[in-house]
């Protein structure tokens, strides 16, 4: 199969190498409208083909696949002459600008019968996959809540707020992980730079069993943080994901509640066990979830960032965008 990237800017170039290490692709297209980053992509990847013309690249015969790493404003655009042209799709997250590109998207691919992944980077993640395995094992018991922060001092976009930035990672980490979807959101947050576009934010979602999620995004932070800590009846999770080693940390630790018949009161206890960190693969996410894409082509299987799961982060975004204007109100999903 051939490959083109579309969009050959900060995340693009790992799309290009990692699509040119799979044994099941012969060779990729860059493309991108700035020549001076073609230029660079030529430099950085020798013999490597480069096309200004997105709408000549996505019609030709010989190209399979379109990875789309440009700005979110353009991702529908982009996908949907692809699929229109019998492309299978590779969209960066977030999948698109609003629910209802998102749902043509999906619609036009399974028409067509073409694959359509959204690139949910840390669904393919080592942290990410054992942390899945602790949650489907019911070691965590009953989830109370995941929250999480991610901050630093941010690559400002022009296109989005921090929230459509940032909150795509945490938000398709905590759907891949929790069997639930959550049934209203309320957002907060400012903008300090006079452009519009909130550059901290702080979102949370309710669920239907008094589980709650909280998610804070920043690009002004002195430091990168990167932490979930996942809350369960039985034991805990904390993930920090800019620890070099020993990114997961299962605590067997939290309270049992005992209510005495009779007595007014609640005892709460607290339970304090072991800590283990368990061995991750190591393995580039990029890597993973390129391969899985491949897999999901030639099987015809659905791949597990499927257009759906691109789909359940939009709407969040979406419903965060409309809470945020309205001072946080609580907003339906
Ligand atoms: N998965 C991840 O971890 C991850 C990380 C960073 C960025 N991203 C995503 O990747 C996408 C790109 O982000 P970025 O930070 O690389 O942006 P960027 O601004 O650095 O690069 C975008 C590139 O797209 C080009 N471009 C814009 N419109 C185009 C068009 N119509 N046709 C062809 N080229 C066009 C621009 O010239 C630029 O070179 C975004 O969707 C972002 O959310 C994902």
């Amino acid at each position: 199969m051939k490959a083109a990237v579309i969009g050959t800017g900060y995340w693009g170039p790992n799309l290009i190498r990692n699509f040119l290490s799979l044994d099941d692709i012969d060779s990729v297209v860059a493309c991108d409208l700035d020549e001076a980053r073609l230029a660079k992509m030529r430099k950085a990847f020798y013999g490597l083909e480069v096309s200004g013309d997105p709408t000549e690249v996505i019609s030709r015969k010989d190209i399979d696949i379109i990875i789309i790493a440009t700005p979110v404003s353009t991702h529908f655009e982009i996908a949907k002459q692809s699929l229109l042209a019998g492309k299978h799709c590779f969209i960066e997250k977030p999948m698109t600008s609003s629910v209802a590109e998102a749902e043509e998207l999906i619609d036009l691919a399974a028409k067509k019968n073409l694959t359509l992944f959204v690139d949910h980077t840390f669904i393919y993640t080592g942290a990410v996959r054992k942390m899945k395995e602790v949650v489907v094992s019911g070691r965590l018991g009953e989830i109370y809540y995941f929250d999480s922060v991610r901050v630093n001092l941010g690559l400002f976009q022009h296109d989005v707020n921090v929230i459509w930035d940032l909150a795509p990672h945490d938000l398709s980490i905590m759907g891949y992980l929790l069997d639930q979807k959550p049934r209203a959101v309320s957002a907060i947050g400012s903008c300090h730079v006079g452009n519009g576009l909130e550059d901290i934010a702080y979102l949370t979602l309710e669920f239907e069993n008094n589980m709650i999620a909280h998610f804070h995004v920043n690009w002004l932070a002195p430091v990168k943080i990167r932490k979930t800590l996942i809350g369960g009846t039985k034991s805990m999770i904390i993930y920090d994901d800019t620890e070099t080693s020993e990114k997961v940390k299962i605590y067997d630790k939290g309270i049992d509640v005992t209510s005495r018949e009779g007595v007014y009161q609640t005892l709460v206890q607290y339970r304090t066990g072991d800590m283990l960190s368990p061995k991750l693969d190591q393995e580039e996410a990029l890597s993973v979830g390129s391969r899985h894409f491949l897999d999901c082509i030639k099987n015809g299987t659905r791949p597990i960032t499927d257009g759906e799961a691109g789909l359940d982060v939009v709407r969040i975004l979406e419903a965060s965008a409309v809470s945020i204007k309205d001072r946080g109100r609580l907003i339906e999903l």
